[in-house]
Formats: C-alpha cells, structure tokens, sequence
C-alpha cells in the first residue's frame, strides 16, 4: 500500500459534482462515505446490501475491473439499474482508476 491519493469525482444525487481524493485500496463507496455524501452504504462494503449503487461515467465502464458474479446478483436488489451500474464497495481505487467518474444512484441515500 502506498501513500498516493487519486482523484474520484463524485455527482449526487441533486446533480452538484464533488472531487474528492482517496488512498490506494480504498473502496470507492469508502471515500464517498468518508466525505459525507450521501450514500447509505448499509453493509459497510460487504457487497450485501445495494445501497451503495453508483452509475459510472461510460468512459470509465472498461476500464473497471469486471464485476464478480456476487455483485452482479446483488444488483438484482437496487433500483433503477442501467448498463452503467455498479457496487461501489466493488471498485477499489488504485492507479488505473485515479479521475475515475461515478454518479449515486436514486435509493443509495441515506
Ligand atoms: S455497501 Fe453494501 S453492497 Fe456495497
């Protein structure tokens, strides 16, 4: 583990978007969660609960590690789920994924 902080840019769920910086490692529902936005992230990234639903910006889409078949299953619970969604406890941040783009999901408030 490192001490390097990438970017996350973050919109919520009223449109306003947020650039926040977390460590390598760090889920990115963590760092969404540590900067007191809204997301209800029930779980605390145990990829059981959903509520920690994000859409992620089309460019980014491949070049996120593939979803396991947990979170795809899991997914089954949100709401509103699009080709774009994803569990952000699933996506770690790292290197590849610094400037990453997600938007919260309508259901992952709080
Ligand atoms: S925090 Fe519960 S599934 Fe992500």
């Amino acid at each position: 583990m490192t001490n390097h902080e990438y970017l996350l840019h973050v919109t919520d769920q009223s449109g306003t978007e947020h650039t926040l910086e977390g460590l390598e490692g760090w889920r990115v529902m963590e760092i969404i969660r540590d900067y007191g936005l809204p997301i209800k992230a029930e779980c605390g990234g145990a990829c059981a609960c959903a509520t920690c639903h994000v859409y992620v910006a089309d460019d980014w889409l491949d070049r996120l590690e593939p979803m396991s078949g947990e979170e795809r299953e899991k997914l089954d619970d949100a709401m509103m789920v699009e080709d774009n969604s994803r569990l952000s406890c699933q996506i770690l941040m790292d290197e590849k994924r610094s400037g990453l783009h997600v938007t919260l999901a309508p259901g992952s408030e709080p």
